[in-house]
């Protein structure tokens, strides 16, 4: 795929520069969702942001696909300003974003399909994805069919089928239950791992931020500023059934927790 000039593979997969977002609502009033924000994010990295209810995490992914425009500051992806719909952009949101009435190898093979790949190979792709997620039995079947968990493998298949150099992902495991949630986080892990891209996570759920992520950024309550970036230094690959017992896991989450507890009880 063919990049802007200046994007090398040192040039941050996102780059988020000083940047402020207000909303104007129809009577008038101003939402002020998202102040001086600055968080860059490297080539294959995974980022997640936490932060209460409302406070501008979704308006941030909002703002790497271009469908949000920044106030003041400026996005950039891949060392390009946002202009549109970027092809090497995929997305995976807490609803599901497969269509009902296609079956599963239909729904995984979609991307291809519309990215003009011929029918036969973007269903012989579908198939090894379909494969590679632990569907194998589940080509022909539909949607409804499946489980919660189920569905949320189309949708992972659905994505990673593209190849996508940056993924994000807005809460997509709030809605699962705790065992099936462990079974994803794994299974995004794995993917990701076989990827190289790079990922931004928004979650609410602090402990699946640090299992996760590289970098947890702290947002506070609306207007949502950064509070702090935190590293983490878990080693890969990590199991997350295990990696919650990690003496390291359990101090850095008091630590965040600490930091975060204000701001949920400002929220
Ligand atoms: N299109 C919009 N118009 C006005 N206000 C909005 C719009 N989208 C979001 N907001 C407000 O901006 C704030 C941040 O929203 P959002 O990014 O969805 O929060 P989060 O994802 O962290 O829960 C909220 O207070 C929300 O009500
Ligand atoms: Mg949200």
């Amino acid at each position: 795929m063919k990049h802007g000039a200046p994007a090398g593979r040192s040039t941050p997969a996102i780059e988020f520069d000083d940047v402020s977002l207000r909303f104007i609502s129809a009577d008038g009033n101003a939402t002020v969702a998202l102040r001086n924000f600055s968080m860059s994010v490297a080539r294959g990295e995974f980022v997640a942001i936490v932060g209460p209810t409302g406070c501008g995490k979704s308006t941030t992914l909002n703002m790497i696909t271009g469908l949000l425009k920044p106030t003041v500051g400026s996005v950039r992806v891949m060392g390009q300003p946002v202009t549109g719909i970027d092809p090497r952009i995929g997305f995976v949101f807490q609803a599901d974003a497969v269509f009902p009435w296609r079956s599963v190898e239909d729904n995984v093979a979609a991307g291809p399909l519309f990215r003009g790949k011929a029918k036969p190979e973007a269903m012989a792709l579908a198939q090894e994805w379909i494969h590679r997620v632990g569907l194998s039995r589940f080509g022909k079947h539909y949607p409804h069919q499946l489980s919660g968990g189920m569905r949320k493998r189309v949708a992972l298949a659905q994505t990673f089928i593209n190849n996508p150099e940056i993924l994000l992902m807005d809460e997509p495991f709030s809605a699962l239950d705790m065992q099936t949630r462990t079974l994803m986080q794994d299974e995004l892990l794995q993917l990701w791992s076989g990827n190289g891209g790079s990922v931004v996570f928004v979650t609410h759920d602090l402990e699946e931020a640090i299992a996760l992520a590289d970098r947890v950024f702290v947002l506070s309550a609306r207007p949502a500023t950064l509070k702090r970036v935190y590293d983490v230094d878990l080693p890969r690959p990590r199991v997350m059934s295990e990696v919650r017992y990690d003496p390291q896991f359990i101090d850095l989450s008091k630590q965040i927790w600490d930091e975060l507890r204000q701001e949920v009880v400002l929220a």
